[in-house]
């Protein structure tokens, strides 16, 4: 009988939750009284659908996009994201027309849609995604589902409401652990984890599916993200549950807050120079610069490719020495084991992005993109939460 009551209880507090989460959602929309301009295409408007736009990324490109004149959409779940991102957002632009913020999941079909019924979109981002590979390789389900289905959900409501123009987010996870560096377009995609089968398997129905419907296309490989918003109004701020399989900027900073007691480092016997894995690190402006002059640049019928890097290679140690530069604390390190589903060493060659789209890494160092994201960082102890002044 307790356990019926808890339950009940349980479901209770968390349907009040979801209502007023969908309540404050629909005052924060600037449209939500007013037969929206969104669902009308505007000449010299380009109306760009978000997905996972309160992400880490999305968010940032969202930005970016605003800043340029775009009409932004952003759909997103919050499962992962954060809606004081949206929040920044819709200060920065609260001008009618410029940005909405619609609370959905992908897996919905019937959503997703009403979603595409309701707006005029010509073009869409598709960000949304766990994204994860150590957490890929405990819930293989999830990623496939998560990456895969969506991908398929978001493709059917494009071809159903003719939207053309697709730039997906895609990974350096799917070229696995190529035997050659560094990694071209052309370099086989033999992923090792579900995270880059998933987002290989969605590449591939994408590819397929252009083929019949002269979409726009444009597929961009990123390597591993760091940095945040150069003014300081968005950051990186994953959900604290993540902590474990987070990726290792976070981790150099939640160390130097003292959030955890130091930083771990898995796997020190890699066959690299020093022992533990090589990245290449791409700055989230760079990255967003990348999605601008995609969009610019797709053409109907044709699906461009391109590695989003800048073609050197990092090793965590030296990583961790710019953290320590960047945020004057002497991080303590602990050496583990390696992580399921790493691989020893991925850096990209971006010669085509730089030769076709005229795009190149500005911001390639490392300590510089560190101490950016580490000013927000430390300014926003609790993510997005109240602002905490600087010490
Ligand atoms: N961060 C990196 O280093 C990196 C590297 C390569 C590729 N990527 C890709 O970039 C994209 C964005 O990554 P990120 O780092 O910003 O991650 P993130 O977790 O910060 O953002 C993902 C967003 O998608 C949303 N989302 C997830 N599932 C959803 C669903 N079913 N419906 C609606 N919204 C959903 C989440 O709530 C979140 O806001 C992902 O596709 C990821 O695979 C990221």
């Amino acid at each position: 009988m307790d356990v019926v009551n808890t339950k009940r209880r349980s479901r209770i507090l968390i349907a009040a939750f979801l209502t007023t989460v969908f309540i404050i959602i629909f005052r924060l929309s600037p449209e939500h009284n007013s037969h929206s301009v969104f669902s009308r295409h505007e000449l010299g408007v380009t109306h760009v659908l978000v997905t996972g736009g309160a992400g880490y990324i999305g968010s940032h490109a969202a930005l970016r996009l605003l800043k340029d004149s775009y009409r932004v959409t952003i759909v997103d779940n919050l499962s992962r994201g954060n809606l004081g991102a949206v929040k920044i957002l819709q200060e920065l632009f609260p001008e009618p027309g410029r940005l909405q913020f619609i609370y959905a999941d992908l897996g919905d079909a019937k959503m997703v849609d009403k979603i595409f019924k309701e707006n005029a979109f010509d073009a869409v981002m598709h960000f949304a995604a766990v994204a994860y590979v150590g957490e890929s390789t405990l819930e293989p389900l999830r990623y496939y589902h998560n990456i895969t289905s969506n991908t398929l959900v978001v493709l059917e409501a494009m071809a159903a409401h003719n939207v053309k123009t697709l730039i997906y987010s895609s990974t350096c996870a799917t070229y696995g652990e190529p035997k050659k560096m560094p990694i071209t377009e052309e370099t086989p995609q033999i992923p090792i984890n579900p995270y880059g089968k998933a987002k290989k398997m969605s590449e591939d129905i994408i590819i397929d599916f252009s083929k019949t419907t002269g979409m726009a296309v444009m597929i961009l490989r990123y390597f591993n993200v760091i940095g945040s918003d150069p003014e300081g109004r968005l950051g990186e701020a994953p959900r604290p549950e993540l902590r474990e399989h987070g990726r290792i900027s976070g981790a150099c900073f939640d160390a130097a807050r003292g959030i955890v007691p130091g930083l771990k480092v898995r796997g020190t016997d890699y066959n690299t120079a020093d022992g533990t894995c090589i990245r290449d690190y791409i700055d989230v402006t760079d990255l967003v610069d990348a999605h601008v002059l995609a969009l610019a640049n797709a053409k109907p019928g044709k699906v461009g490719i391109y590695n989003v890097g800048t073609g050197k290679g990092r090793s965590v140690k030296e990583f961790v020495e710019a953290c320590k530069k960047a945020t004057g604390v002497n991080i303590k390190v602990k050496y583990l084991s390696r992580r399921p589903g790493d691989y020893a060493e991925v850096f990209s060659d971006p010669s085509k992005i730089s030769r076709e789209l005229n795009w190149t890494a500005q911001h390639t160092d490392l300590q510089e993109s560190l101490q950016i994201a580490w000013r927000w960082q430390k300014s926003h102890m609790k993510g997005y939460g109240p602002p905490m002044a600087t010490a």
